[in-house]
């Protein structure tokens, strides 16, 4: 097997470059933990979207009342839009058996970026371990971090790191590249309390301002949920550990 880590999306050069690879797409706070939560209570599927227009548009072509719009803009709920980027807005009354269009300021591009691959994966630290079983029989996997802007966001590189580690104590024979060791690093050195590190992140802080504190306690809660949403280059939907995804 070989890892790498992507901090940001843009660090993918080229999208094709993915085709041979398992992809898991991680934006800690809030986008992957979101969708998680929304397929954990039952969401039919998430289509992530890239803009607002384009979520608009796309909604006008579903049927009203199966069919929501979610995700935000500066933290936000949309004008317009059905639920907000938190994941406590996901209840199962709110979104079972509901078509999610989704749209983030960087999750979704991320889930986006990995379109050509192989198969993706969303990931964050509420089903890490689901989603490292996930790929762990595969020979070439690549976390690609969401961050923030295109930048590295200190939150993303734990989980991607904390996804190496489990990784690597499951297949001996891994090799890293650069990406994947940092990411390793960086987790290593906050592994004894993943909430202060993630609660220390740059996002975290404007998240608190804005009163989602609870939200950052719960995206860095690991293991909450044994489901892994996949994507199939279209649609985001749910499989169950250990089957792989037909793409
Ligand atoms: C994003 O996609 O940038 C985030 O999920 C933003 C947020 O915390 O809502």
């Amino acid at each position: 097997m070989n890892i790498e880590v992507f901090f940001s999306p843009r660090e993918v050069e080229n999208e094709y470059d993915l085709r041979e690879k398992s992809v898991l797409a991680v934006d800690v706070l809030r986008a992957s933990s979101s969708i998680i939560t929304a397929m954990h209570h039952g969401a039919r599927q998430v289509i992530p979207v890239a803009s607002v227009a384009d979520a608009m548009r796309l909604s006008k072509d579903l049927f009203e009342d199966s069919t929501m719009l979610c995700g935000e803009r500066g933290g936000k709920l949309i004008e317009g839009f059905d639920l907000d980027n938190s994941p406590a807005s996901y209840r199962p009354e709110r979104v079972k058996d509901k078509s999610l269009i989704f749209t983030s300021t960087n999750g979704s591009g991320a889930i986006l970026r990995a379109r050509y691959a192989l198969e993706t994966y969303v990931a964050a630290f509420v089903t890490v371990s689901a989603a490292v079983g996930a790929v762990a029989a595969r020979e070439q996997v690549a976390v690609i971090c969401a961050g923030e802007e295109n930048h590295f966001a200190l939150e993303d590189a734990i989980c991607a790191g904390m996804i190496v580690s489990r990784l690597m104590e499951k297949r001996p024979d891994a090799t890293v590249a650069d990406g994947a060791r940092a990411a390793l690093m960086v987790y290593d050195r906050c592994s004894e309390n993943i909430l202060a590190a993630v609660r220390s992140a740059d996002h975290a802080a404007v998240l608190e301002r804005e009163g989602f504190g609870a939200d950052v306690t719960f995206c860095a809660t690991r293991d909450l949920y044994t489901v892994v949403p996949v994507y199939d280059g279209t649609v985001i939907r749910s499989v169950k550990q250990g089957k792989r995804a037909a793409v």
